[in-house]
């Protein structure tokens, strides 16, 4: 059994005092008992905060991004070691909004899984088609090009300590979400496809679903087989939103 991860992507949103009230109210609302990873990745000046704020809690803290040089000269960016010393476990790499606005192509995107790893941090590797590719029926060759990014270079048992998250590009921030049964359609894809490399391991990694992920739809998206958890956007800014998309994840255990 796959045990359901959630992360929240808080993308470039919070404030030191929203954050400290925000992770207040999950520490108080998040269930200890829930079998569920649960995660919350703020803006990279204020991880350390939180992990010190969450600390020997069931919450865990990510990056939304990570260098893919592990130290030097290289103005502006965090490494993967720098993020570990803060308390960081988990870094998203591939978000689409960093693919689209900040150009990062697959091979950098595989570069990044792998710095992550190295120091020891759980990637998030997101993968997901636009509209038009959607439309154009592209979508399983763009998610399986994305995927191969890393597999053909780093291989299949990279993805042993990653999770990977499936983002309809059209789905970000529209409050349109992927139905259950298109997420579910394209999550067993990428399954199928770990599954011709390594069979066991295809079982085993977690595939979550992100793109207006919000309580009213939390229940419907995780009760597919393949779908593993949810990568959350906006709803992850609100404890109550987020505690029942938690509460769903642990409902389908
Ligand atoms: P929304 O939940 O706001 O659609 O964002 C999804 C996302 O990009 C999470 O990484």
């Amino acid at each position: 059994m796959r045990r359901p991860f959630v992360a929240g992507n808080w993308k470039m949103h919070g404030s030191r005092a929203a954050n400290e009230t925000l992770l207040a109210e999950l520490e108080r609302r998040l269930k200890p008992e829930w079998p569920v990873e649960m995660v919350v990745c703020p803006p990279f000046v204020y991880l350390a905060d939180a992990a010190r704020q969450l600390e020997g809690g069931r919450v865990g803290v990510g990056a939304q991004d990570v260098c893919a040089e592990p130290v030097g000269a290289f103005t502006g960016q965090v490494s993967a070691a720098m993020l570990v010393d803060v308390g960081c476990r988990y870094a998203i790499v591939g978000h689409s909004e960093r693919r689209r606005l900040y150009h990062e192509d697959d091979a950098l995107v595989a570069r990044k899984f792998a710095a992550a790893q190295r120091a020891g941090l759980v990637p998030v590797l997101c993968l997901g088609e636009t509209l038009e590719e959607r439309e154009a029926g592209a979508t399983e060759a763009v998610v399986a090009r994305q995927l191969d990014a890393v597999l053909s270079i780093h291989g299949a048992e990279s993805l042993s300590k990653a999770v990977l998250a499936y983002e309809p590009v059209w789905a970000i921030g529209t409050g349109r979400n992927a139905s259950p049964q298109q997420a579910q359609d394209v999550h067993a894809f990428l399954r199928r496809r770990m599954a011709a490399q390594d069979a066991t391991l295809a079982g085993q990694v977690r595939i979550v679903y992100g793109g207006s992920v919000k309580a009213g739809n939390a229940a419907e998206l995780f009760a597919m087989p393949d779908v593993d958890g949810g990568l959350v956007g906006g709803a992850s800014l609100s404890a109550d939103e987020f505690q029942q998309i938690c509460a769903a994840a642990a409902a389908r255990t």
